[in-house]
C-alpha cells in the first residue's frame, strides 16, 4: 500500500510527503510541478482532472491525498470556471479514479472558509458539526464545499472512504511570498509601512505548516475514516498580534498605516479542533510565537 500525494509538490503538500517519508511511508507525488524540495520519493507529472492517468497510478488499498487545487483566493475570482475546474472537478476524478481503483481512502484538504466569513450572532465555537454557510461569498468556498460533498456522495453510492480536513490559514516554511506574514516580514525589515484596515482587531487562527502536515498525517488513522477534522491553531491571532509578534522576533518597530476598515472584515470566530485532539491525538505542537520564531529564522536565512 501506498500514499499518493496529489498537490505533493506544493505549500503544504511538501511538508505533507516530507513527515510521511519520515515516517516510513512509500509515498508518491502526482502534480503536474516536479518537486521542488529535494524529496525522495516516486513521481509522475499528472493533471488530477486526468482520471484514466490516476487510475494507472492508484492500486487497490492506496491512499490518496487529494491537496491539488487553486489555493489562491485571488486567482479564484479573476478565473472562476478555470479554479473550479483543478479543484472541486478535479477532486470528483480523483474520486473516481478512486473507485475504479478500489483505493483506500480519499483525504481532501479543505477550508475554514466553508463555515463562512460573517460571524453568526451568539455562535461562540465552531465544530464540525456547525453547518456549512448558507451564503457563500466566494466562488473559492463553494468550490471547496462541493469538493466536500462529491467526498460524501462517493462513500454513500459508491463505497469511496473519505477523510475530509478543514484547515485554517497556514504560515511557514515554503509559503507563498504573497501571503500576510511574508509581506509583514519583508516590510517591516525594509522599514516600508504596513496598512491595517479597521484598528488590527479581526483575527484568524494561524496553524504552522509542519504542525498542520502532522495533523494531515494523523488523518491516516483508520479513526479518521469517513470522518471530519478541524486542523487549526490554538488561539485567534488579530493581525496587530502579528505585527506585534515580528516586531518583537525581528527586534525592529513596523510602520503601521491605519485606514478606514473594510465593510464586513471578518472579526473571527473559534474554530474547535477539539475533535482531531480526541481521536487522533492531535493537537499543534508549537505555540504561534514559537513557530513563528522557527519560521522568521528560516525566512532570514534565505534572503540573499
Ligand atoms: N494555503 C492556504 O492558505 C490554504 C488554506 C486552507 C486550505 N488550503 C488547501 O490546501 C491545499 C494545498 O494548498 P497549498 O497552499 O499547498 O497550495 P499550492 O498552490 O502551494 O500547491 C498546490 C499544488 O497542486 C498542484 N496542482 C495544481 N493543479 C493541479 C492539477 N490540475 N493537477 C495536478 N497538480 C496540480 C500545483 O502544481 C501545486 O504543486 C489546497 O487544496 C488548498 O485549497 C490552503
Amino acid at each position: 500500500m501506498k500514499t499518493v500525494v496529489a498537490g505533493g509538490s506544493g505549500f503544504i503538500g511538501s511538508h505533507v510527503v516530507d513527515l510521511l517519508l519520515e515516517q516510513g511511508h512509500e509515498v508518491l507525488i502526482y502534480d503536474l510541478e516536479a518537486p521542488r524540495h529535494g524529496q525522495d520519493c516516486a513521481f509522475v507529472r499528472g493533471d488530477t482532472r486526468d482520471v484514466d492517468r490516476l487510475t494507472q497510478v492508484l492500486k487497490g488499498g492506496d491512499i490518496i491525498y487529494m491537496l491539488a487545487a487553486e489555493a489562491n483566493v485571488n486567482r479564484f475570482f479573476e478565473s472562476p470556471r478555470f479554479s473550479n475546474d483543478i479543484t472541486a472537478n478535479a477532486t470528483l476524478s480523483v474520486l473516481e479514479a478512486a473507485r475504479r481503483c478500489s483505493a483506500g481512502r480519499v483525504i481532501l484538504a479543505s477550508t475554514e472558509w466553508i463555515y463562512g466569513s460573517i460571524p453568526e450572532e451568539g455562535e461562540e465555537c465552531i465544530t464540525e458539526d456547525t453547518p456549512y454557510t448558507a451564503n457563500p461569498d466566494h466562488i473559492y468556498t463553494s468550490s471547496k464545499i462541493a469538493s466536500e460533498l462529491f467526498c460524501r456522495n462517493y462513500q454513500s453510492l459508491y463505497g469511496v472512504n473519505y477523510t475530509i480536513m478543514r484547515y485554517g490559514i497556514p504560515f511557514g516554511e515554503r509559503a507563498r511570498p504573497e501571503t500576510v506574514t511574508p509581506i509583514f516580514i519583508r516590510r517591516i525589515l525594509k522599514g516600508e509601512p504596513i496598512t491595517i484596515h479597521g484598528d488590527g482587531s479581526q483575527s484568524r487562527q494561524f496553524i504552522y505548516v509542519k504542525d498542520l502536515a502532522r495533523g494531515n498525517v494523523a488523518c491516516l488513522s483508520e479513526a479518521a475514516e469517513n470522518q471530519v477534522f478541524n486542523l487549526n491553531g490554538k488561539k485567534r491571532i488579530t493581525v496587530l498580534q502579528i505585527v506585534r509578534t515580528l516586531e518583537d522576533i525581528l527586534g525592529k518597530k513596523a510602520q503601521i498605516t491605519f485606514v478606514e476598515d473594510r465593510k464586513g472584515n471578518f472579526k473571527g470566530r473559534f474554530i474547535s479542533s477539539e475533535k482531531a485532539r480526541r481521536l487522533l491525538g492531535w493537537t499543534p505542537s508549537l505555540e504561534y510565537e514559537e513557530a513563528m520564531r522557527v519560521y522568521v529564522e528560516w525566512f532570514i536565512n534565505r534572503i540573499p
